[in-house]
């Protein structure tokens, strides 16, 4: 079972991961956390090109072909092994950030990035995605607070750097995907303290991996 988190920049999903995946192993289920970009030693090295400031003038073609060669790397890698193995996988980031980033937000059509992800990707959507929704000032603001207290690198700036509109865009495109495939996505409010959005991703994947519900739990 693969299951992913998304959201914009300071939506909260990373310091989630690892709480849900305790939560799966209470449960009895064998699970790993993972994330894109840079799962993986390739991937690290296509991280440091994707996410440099310094990377100005990147063509949005080339930031897709990027991204989908970390994505490649870390299915065959780590996902599809590890899937195999009957575990849970839970992944911050996955194709729906390259359909929010690269197509809601830079422009590309989606048909071509879901035409590419077939291709070099067989069956590469996620059982349940958890998109983590927040006001973009408070998004921004939280990332920037981050960098600014030096819980995140500095060299990792080239998203933050976009503009409010691109990130208003971001956020959009991820909405309007999980209004298009409701079965697949759960929308979960991340302007709450992280107990509260830590119970209702609980509840989500609970009800998912038909797992007993934690106390307290809910979800829209
Ligand atoms: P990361 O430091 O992992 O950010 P976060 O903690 O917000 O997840 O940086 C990943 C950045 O890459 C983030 O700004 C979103 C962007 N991204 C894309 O544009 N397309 C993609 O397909 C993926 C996976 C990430």
């Amino acid at each position: 079972m693969l299951i992913t988190l998304e959201g914009i920049e300071g939506a909260g999903k990373s310091s989630q991961v690892e709480p849900a995946a305790g939560f799966v192993r209470a449960a009895g289920r064998a699970c790993i956390t993972t994330r894109e970009p840079g799962a993986t030693d390739l991937g690290r090295r296509i991280r440091r090109i994707l996410l440099d400031p310094a990377c100005t003038d990147m063509n949005p073609r080339a930031e897709l072909l990027l991204y989908l060669a970390d994505r490649v790397q870390h299915v065959e890698q780590v996902i599809r092994p590890a899937l195999a193995r009957g575990q849970v996988v839970i992944c911050d980031r996955y194709v729906d950030a390259t359909l929010a980033y690269q197509g809601a937000a830079r422009g590309i059509a989606p048909q071509l990035i879901e035409r590419l992800h077939a291709i070099v990707l067989d069956d590469w959507r996620p059982e349940l995605t958890v998109l983590i929704d927040i006001p973009v000032e408070v998004g921004l603001a939280r990332a920037w607070n981050a960098v600014h207290r030096g819980e995140r690198n500095g060299d990792e700036t080239r998203f933050e750097n976009e503009n409010r509109n691109f990130h208003e865009r971001v956020r959009q495109g991820y909405l309007d995907l999980a209004a298009r495939e409701p079965q697949r996505f759960r929308v979960i409010d991340g302007n709450r303290t992280p107990g509260e959005v830590a119970r209702d991703l609980q509840a989500v994947i609970a009800d998912r991996l038909h797992l007993p519900c934690p106390d307290g739990g809910g979800n829209r």
